[in-house]
């Protein structure tokens, strides 16, 4: 992370927060204020009550995403099904040095509190390593951990997850589980983490496929586990089996509290950091959040789209504004292939596609107004939308709120393209408005 927001601050995308902030809201607060008017990155130099310097909004961008994965023409989604289809042949590892390392404890690392009814000061960015109890495959995942002691951390592992399956592998061999939290992890493992790949991916190897490099690692000492040495801050510990205790309420991505509920008890074993470390804060439900589950969503999508359906003219996948829906921009083959991906795309991602809409190649998938605009536009309300009933949704849906599935045909009627022909004005793209406007 530190290279990276080096070249961030390079290039006039960091913003710097000179005076001191305290981390209960205040912190949250400048974060939300700034990204309503910047996708730029924030660097506050001084939090209350910890010495370490604090990163936020580092991940909030598309363009930034792109660039991480060398997604030069901004099909995210392509590049990253390119670099992750042969991992077999990828080196994950490598030994490295991470240099002078500090030894600390939780209390000592900034303890931001988010929203209004938090429980108190949650990890949000930490990106956790484990290994796979059997064949040892490492995996990588974000989980929010809540704060109680230097020794303990409450942790969400949803049940869909690999840490989740691991920790119950570990649990009924009667054993914990041994992670490390990466704080400030390296932005190729911060990516690899936000994807789901298949369970025996070892995704340590994703990483080293976008970073174009094996990861430089080094040994942990209290648990059985190799570290990215470019990693800020690394918790160590275990995932204690057969024990859950109350965490939350916590404000998360969909923009609601969750209330209490019983979840995993993590042990913590030691916490470090490289001299001059900077803690990253991550911010629930903002665009920290949502720029980076929307492209590990809608990459999953397409893959799922063409390579497992194997549809032909899918040209990109969007799942912007909301997580919940998807947009699939095609190149259209026929009058019944709008619908094929509509299908195809609900049995991709069970847990997010809610809604999906198909656009044609002119119009912007990350733009929903125009999607809509291109529904509207282009033919019937009646016979481009259809509705799936009782489709189960997400996975804690006790009332089953997110049931159900809502699909929109948006593009031009098969055969009748020409009369659809979008207006342009010539010469638009090479006005420059302060020639023309005074004052
Ligand atoms: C910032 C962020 C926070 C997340 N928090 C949680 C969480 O608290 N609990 C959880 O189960 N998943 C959480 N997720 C989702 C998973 O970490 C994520 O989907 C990951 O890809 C799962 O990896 P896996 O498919 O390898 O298990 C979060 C994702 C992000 C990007």
């Amino acid at each position: 992370m530190r290279d990276y927001l080096s070249a961030l601050g390079r290039e006039g995308e960091v913003r710097l927060v000179k005076r001191e902030v305290d981390p209960r809201h205040e912190l949250a607060a400048v974060i939300q204020a700034s990204q309503e008017e910047s996708e730029a990155a924030l660097l506050f130099e001084r939090v209350r009550g910890s010495s370490l310097p604090v990163a936020a909004n580092l991940y909030g961008s598309r363009r930034r995403l792109c660039r991480i994965i060398g997604a030069d023409d901004g099909n995210f989604c392509r590049r990253w099904v390119e670099l992750t289809a042969a991992l077999d042949d990828v080196a994950a590892t490598q030994p490295g040095n991470a240099g002078p390392l500090v030894s600390g404890r939780i209390s000592e690392l900034p303890q931001i509190t988010y929203y209004e009814r938090d429980a108190g000061p949650y990890f949000t960015s930490a990106v956790f390593l484990a290994r796979e109890p059997e064949s040892g495959v490492a995996n990588l995942s974000f989980h929010r951990a809540q704060v109680m002691s230097d020794q303990e951390l409450r942790v969400r592992l949803g049940p869909s997850h690999d840490l989740a399956k691991y920790q119950a592998q570990a649990e009924a061999r009667g054993e914990a589980l041994e992670a490390a939290m990466l704080i400030g992890a390296p932005p190729e493992v911060f990516l690899a983490a936000a994807a789901s790949l298949p369970i025996n991916a070892d995704e340590m190897q994703a990483a080293a496929a976008i970073a174009g490099s094996p990861i430089a690692v080094r040994p942990c000492n209290t648990v059985d586990l190799e570290v990215p040495v470019a990693s800020e801050i690394v918790i160590e510990g275990r995932i204690l089996p057969g024990l859950c205790r109350p965490e939350g309420p916590f404000g998360e991505f969909m923009g609601y509290y969750v209330p209490v509920g019983d979840n995993a008890v993590f042990e913590v074993s030691q916490v470090s950091w490289r001299e001059g470390a900077t803690f990253q804060a991550l911010l629930c439900s903002s665009a920290d959040d949502y720029r980076l589950l929307e492209t590990a969503i809608a990459a999953r999508i397409y893959r799922h789209l063409t390579e497992t359906a194997k549809l032909p003219g899918i040209v990109d996948v969007s799942c912007q504004p909301t997580l919940l829906n998807t947009v699939v921009q095609i190149d259209k083959q026929s009058h019944d292939h709008p619908r094929e991906v509509l299908l195809a795309a609900f049995d991709a991602h069970p847990d997010y596609s809610k809604m999906c809409v198909v656009v044609d190649r002119d119009v912007d998938p990350y733009n929903m107004s125009q999607a809509m605009w291109a529904y509207l536009t282009r033919g019937r309300a009646d016979t481009r939308a259809f509705i799936i009933e009782d489709v189960p949704g997400f996975y804690r849906d006790d009332n089953r709120d997110h049931w159900g599935r809502l699909a929109i045909d948006a593009t031009k009627p098969w055969g009748r393209e020409a009369e659809f022909e979008r207006t342009r004005i010539p010469g638009v793209e090479r006005v420059r408005l302060s020639d023309y406007l005074s004052g």
